[in-house]
């Protein structure tokens, strides 16, 4: 049975003392509205409204939660509690700011500091659309990444992991400011036995262990997706999703790819944090800020001619592999074929 979503909070809607202007923004877990505090500062507030497990007809303020589905819209609400209770410790210009949070219609909200601008997803996509060789110049990537590692550093400091790290959880400010958001995955995991909240994770800036059960997560966790970023303001696309590195791994090709345009050394840091060993990755984000910091003298090795013919190669093989594999599922006849590819 299909459902409507529930509806966000209306414009004018008071909660908390807090004036709703408008949503910004609705994802699966809840809703961003701008809204103003009573002497006319702007904020955002995130209000908790999973979609799949709660209903809310428009002009109501209290969700709604289907009464078999009531365990685990609180085991959320206490982990959106979790999220507001350990930004609230935090305080660094690359995180988001948490003024306040609070409990109200039988749900939960966090006051956050206004942020103007667009998350680095856009500005990929923006930069892709341009067609480019480069999406981002190297000095840029750098000084994002830098900024970014800050604010990481100090949350690890907090004992807690983001562990959805993104370019769509990386906000950056009409002011060039990048500030990490959604801190929804956070947990104090550091040290943390528990095991029975896994988080959610999102294909190629998920490392591997978050797919496995008994997988410890630590601060590699968060530095296998930050190598998966700045991948991506290299190239424009996310990175092949670990799994699947796990059975083929495409990505040296893909990094090779960048040589030239990028810095040898800017190349191997993303190759180092995107290990699939969890041990062969920087272990914290300071080993990881000294290289990226780093005033090496940059070096560019371009693609010899055979390098370059042999990765040509190399993609004809996958492209065609793909093609078959699409025909296949198209019509139906894999059996027919008789199982596996020659190589
Ligand atoms: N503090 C903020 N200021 C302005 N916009 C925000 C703020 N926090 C979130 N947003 C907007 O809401 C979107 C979703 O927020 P996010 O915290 O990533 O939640 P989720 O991805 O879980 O829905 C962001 O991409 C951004 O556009
Ligand atoms: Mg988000």
């Amino acid at each position: 049975m299909s459902r409507s979503k529930p509806a966000p909070l209306e414009p004018d809607t008071k909660v908390g003392g807090y004036r709703i202007v408008r949503k910004l923004a609705s994802g699966g877990f809840g809703v961003v509205y701008l809204a103003l505090t009573q002497d006319g500062q702007r904020v955002a507030i995130k209000e908790y409204l999973p979609a799949s497990l709660v209903e809310r007809p428009a002009g109501e303020m209290i969700p709604v939660a289907d009464p078999e589905k009531l365990s685990l819209y609180r085991l959320g609400l206490k982990s959106f509690f979790e999220e507001g209770r350990s930004l609230a410790q935090i305080s660094h210009p690359s995180v988001v700011g948490v003024l306040n949070f609070f409990r109200e219609n039988e749900t939960v909200y966090m006051v956050m500091n206004y942020l103007e601008g667009a998350s680095l997803q856009e500005f990929i996509i923006i930069a892709r659309d341009l067609k480019r060789k480069k999406i981002f110049r190297e000095s840029t990537i750098r000084s994002l990444y830098d900024e970014i590692l800050q604010g990481l550093r100090v949350v690890h400091q907090h004992k807690m992991l983001h562990l959805d790290i993104k370019p769509a959880n990386i906000f950056v400010t009409d002011d060039d400011k990048p500030i990490l958001i959604d801190f929804g995955a956070a947990r104090e995991v550091i040290g943390q036995e528990d095991r029975r909240f896994r988080p959610m994770y999102t294909p190629g800036f998920a490392a591997p262990e978050m797919y496995k059960r008994d997988a410890s997560f630590g601060p590699w966790t968060d530095i296998y997706a930050v190598g998966s970023c700045i991948y991506a303001s290299m190239t424009g696309y996310p990175p092949y999703e670990a799994t699947q590195r796990l059975e083929k791994d495409r990505l040296p090709m893909q990094l090779s790819k960048l040589r030239g345009i990028y810095s040898d050394n800017l190349i191997e840091i993303v190759e180092w944090c995107m290990a699939l060993d969890p041990l062969a990755r920087p272990q914290s984000v300071f080993n990881l800020q000294k290289e990226l910091g780093a005033e090496h003298p940059r070096r560019y090795t371009q693609l010899s001619l055979s390098e370059k013919l042999r990765m040509q190669f190399d993609e004809l093989v996958t492209d065609t592999k793909a093609r078959v594999d699409k025909a296949r599922q198209v019509t139906g006849l894999a059996g027919q074929f008789g199982g596996r590819d020659k190589p």
